[in-house]
């Protein structure tokens, strides 16, 4: 199955080694429970059999061989449990294998209700912030650092690896080696507030260049407008509420409250995957946050219709 948020997707080496482990765990479940609902009909059988022989005054027949059975089963069931355990093990080992050697460097901060994004590399000046999307490059490990500013998340892309929650004054990490390009969705897994269904974020697995393509651009600053419509949009920013906020590298908005907004119109969704990113759902949000995600740290602003158009227009060109 490839659909954008499908723990059966296996498009990352964890995720299909998790996989690998749920498939063999089903399997072998299954033969033991067949074995033991087949065991519990034959039983039944028989002492209908024995009940009808008494009845009719034949000899009864003759009695199971119990111990055998008995000795065979345990020894069944001992064997699935020993190769599900070493199945177990060497699943954990080549994760830890894939986790030794990263070659991307990510923290990933949880806020009630969105992700701060950020890639460190030993170079700051390389250093780059962005919100509710992450992009790797396929067939690169990645390691990830996880951390909440409130209260407990939980990272979980299905498609790539499992859980790992975000855990308020403590650091946690998980790494991920993407197999296949894609289109991902991830899903704040832990329950975390109103809005926990509204903690999307969007992952893209791209080929080397195209990663490195999208953080060349991540990595410059917002263009000023030049449209009029822009240019009023882009002085409201600056002087009202939205700058008290957000950051816009390149201007003056330089508070990390809310998300990084620099390249937001070059993202996929906005507001933590809870719209599809177009000028309509701008409109919609910008207008009334309180609206479209009740509970958010964004307040309805209440902008007059002009400055409402004009405020679009300047989010617009954040490319
Ligand atoms: Cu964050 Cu649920």
């Amino acid at each position: 199955m490839n659909t954008v948020q499908s723990v059966f997707g296996g498009q990352g080496a964890e995720g299909a080694q998790f996989l690998s482990l749920m498939t063999l765990f089903t399997v072998v479940t299954t033969i033991i429970y067949l074995l033991v609902l087949a065991y519990l009909a034959l039983a039944l059988w028989r002492r209908r059999r024995t009940e009808h022989t008494v009845e009719s005054g034949d000899h009864a027949a003759e009695p199971p061989p119990q111990r055998t059975a008995l000795i065979g089963w345990v020894a069944l069931v001992n064997t699935g449990l020993i190769v599900l355990t070493v199945a177990s093990f060497l699943t954990d080992r080549a994760m830890a294998r894939t986790a030794s050697s990263p070659a991307l460097e990510i923290e990933i901060i949880g806020h009630q209700w969105w992700w701060d994004v950020k890639y460190t590399g030993a170079d700051p000046s390389q250093s780059l912030e962005t919100a509710n999307e992450l992009h790797l490059p396929v067939g690169v490990p990645a390691h990830i650092t996880l951390k909440s500013a409130d209260v407990i998340h939980s990272f979980w892309v299905p498609n790539l690896a499992g859980k790992q929650d975000l855990i308020p004054g403590r650091q946690t990490d998980i790494s991920i080696k993407p197999t296949r390009t894609g289109l991902f969705r991830s899903q704040c897994a832990e329950f975390c507030g109103v809005q926990h269904t509204h903690m999307a974020l969007d992952v893209t697995v791209e080929n080397r260049a195209d990663f490195l393509r999208w953080y060349r651009a991540g990595l410059q600053p917002a263009k000023a407008p030049t449209a009029p419509l822009a240019k009023a949009g882009y002085a409201y920013v600056m002087t009202r509420q939205c700058a008290m906020c957000h950051n816009i590298t390149g201007t003056e908005a330089g508070s990390h409250f809310g998300p990084d907004l620099t390249h937001l119109a070059s993202r996929r969704s906005i507001a933590a995957g809870t719209l599809p990113m177009n000028r309509g759902n701008l409109y919609g949000w910008v207008a009334d946050p309180q609206a479209n995600k009740p509970g958010s740290k964004m307040p309805t602003l209440g902008l007059e219709p002009n400055e409402l158009h004009a405020v679009v227009a300047y989010l617009e060109t954040l490319k």
